[in-house]
């Protein structure tokens, strides 16, 4: 695979960061994930534009615009003949000499890393036929989750106690209330209205939340920013999460209790639809 490094396209093996780099010492970087379907890039001007307000919410300078984005992006993509899959964009506060609290100097160049992973067949993940099960976990996460950045630990070890107890994903849980998945934004449908937590700084602003609730709205369909608990969602009709890799995924158990059916539910079938066919 060709990744791109600091303003250079190289094969994988060939690329280096700094050890001292900010993210590798103090997870201090951003990133983004976008999807291809088809050679196409799926929503690219919200990935690009949250970005930006993550390192703006860093005070990490944006190394490139728009335009030189998406370059890169397209040219990866057609590089490593990426169908369908994903591309990944890292933007770190770069690599100073020394490990230290305090920000490096402002001229200090962030690091910039790109690369794709190949995905055949991504919009027909059998998991959105089955559903998924959830448990709910603690949210221990720090308190700034609408900045996307890459510390990502708590998220991947509630993703292992999911596992351990035979799920596919957590729900994180703060004061009683569901925040979000650990890689997701989170839902349920009661009575065919769409419920899912009102943004904050709680949670990651999905590009994909944004889309769906746009067209879920624009079909007339009924939406609630809230929050909600486990208990109503164990009594909902139907559930879901959202993101860039896994679209619109319907969840059809919650900590043990199958909902409505027990199979994924008509609103979001119709949901995962409405939005592949808008995106594409
Ligand atoms: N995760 N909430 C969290 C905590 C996330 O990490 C993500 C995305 C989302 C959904 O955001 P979006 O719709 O913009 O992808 C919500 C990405 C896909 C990841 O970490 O791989």
């Amino acid at each position: 695979r060709t990744v791109y490094v600091n303003g250079e396209y190289l094969p994988e093996d060939q690329a280096k960061v700094s050890i001292f780099d900010r993210a590798f010492l103090m997870a201090d970087g951003v990133y983004e994930v976008t999807s291809v379907l088809g050679g196409k890039l799926i929503d690219f001007d919200g990935h690009v534009a949250r970005l930006q307000r993550s390192l703006d919410a860093l005070e990490i300078r944006n190394p490139l615009d728009r335009d030189a984005w998406l370059e890169i992006h397209r040219h990866l993509v057609s590089e490593n003949g990426i169908e369908d899959g994903m591309v990944y964009l890292q933007v770190t506060r770069g690599a100073p000499g020394d490990r230290d609290f305090a920000f490096p100097p402002e001229d200090t160049p962030p690091t910039v890393v790109l690369f794709t992973q190949n995905k055949p067949g991504l919009a027909d993940n059998p998991a959105a036929k089955t559903g998924i099960k959830v448990i709910s976990v603690e949210d221990q996460r720090w308190a700034r989750r609408d900045i996307k950045t890459v510390q990502l630990l708590y998220p991947s070890m509630a993703k292992m106690m999911a596992k351990k107890a035979g799920c596919d994903d957590a729900w994180l849980v703060e004061d009683g209330a569901v925040t979000e998945g650990t890689s997701n934004n989170a839902y349920i449908i009661k009575g065919g209205k769409i419920i899912t937590r009102q943004l904050s700084s709680d949670i990651l602003h999905g590009i994909t939340r944004a889309a769906v609730l746009r067209f879920a709205r624009e079909a007339q369909m009924e939406v609630e920013e809230r929050a909600f608990t486990i208990a109503e969602a164990q009594a909902a009709d139907e559930a879901f999460v959202t993101s860039a890799s896994a679209f619109v995924m319907p969840v059809i158990e919650v900590d043990g209790v199958a909902l409505g059916k027990g199979t994924p539910g008509p609103v979001v079938a119709r949901l995962r639809e409405i939005y592949l066919e808008e995106m594409r």
